[in-house]
């Protein structure tokens, strides 16, 4: 599904109407570059899950956790080295703890994400346009169960 927003508040709205159809275990990985608004539909997710802390990005600890009815892990691997540092933070229990875990930068790790993964992508079009890509295909990881869709990452 493509869908094309000019502004801020229209990405943030995108993210919510996701954030309302997400259930416990599911997982967003938003690709996009500094500014696309990978945080402003972090932030929309967040509220369409009921959870009205403000959501800030976590790019100095990695993961930010938000308490709700089905909490938030909002990650952000800019930072990351490699994907085994990941795996060290508890990735597989974070996937499994029934909550949603949203990835900003989820390019640096393209080999921890499940099948079943929602994919957002976000272009910046200019100005205050973005193009984003929504997808439920995502990753395989070998040895891991698929949870539908056979699409490789
Ligand atoms: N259509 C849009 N959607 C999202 N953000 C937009 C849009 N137009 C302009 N912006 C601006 O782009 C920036 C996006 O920031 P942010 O969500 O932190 O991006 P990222 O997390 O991808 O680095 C904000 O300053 C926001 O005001
Ligand atoms: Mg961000």
């Amino acid at each position: 599904m493509t869908i094309i927003t000019n502004s801020e508040a229209e990405t943030i709205s995108e993210g919510e109407k996701l954030g309302r159809a997400l259930k416990p275990g599911d997982c967003v990985a938003l690709r996009g570059g500094l500014g696309a608004g990978k945080t402003a539909f972090t932030r929309g997710l967040a509220s369409g899950l009921g959870i009205s802390m403000c959501v800030s990005s976590p790019t100095f600890t990695v993961v930010n956790e938000y308490a709700g009815e089905i909490p938030l892990f909002h990650f952000d691997m800019y930072r990351l080295e490699s994907e085994n540092e990941l795996f060290d933070i508890g990735w597989d229990d974070y996937l499994e703890r029934g909550g949603v875990c949203a990835v900003e930068w989820s390019e640096k790790a393209p080999g921890v994400f499940l099948s079943g993964t929602i994919v957002v992508s976000i272009d910046i079009l200019g100005g205050d346009s973005r193009r984003l890509e929504i997808a439920t295909d995502g990753g395989i990881r070998p040895g891991f169960p698929a949870k539908g869709g056979d699409m490789p990452c």
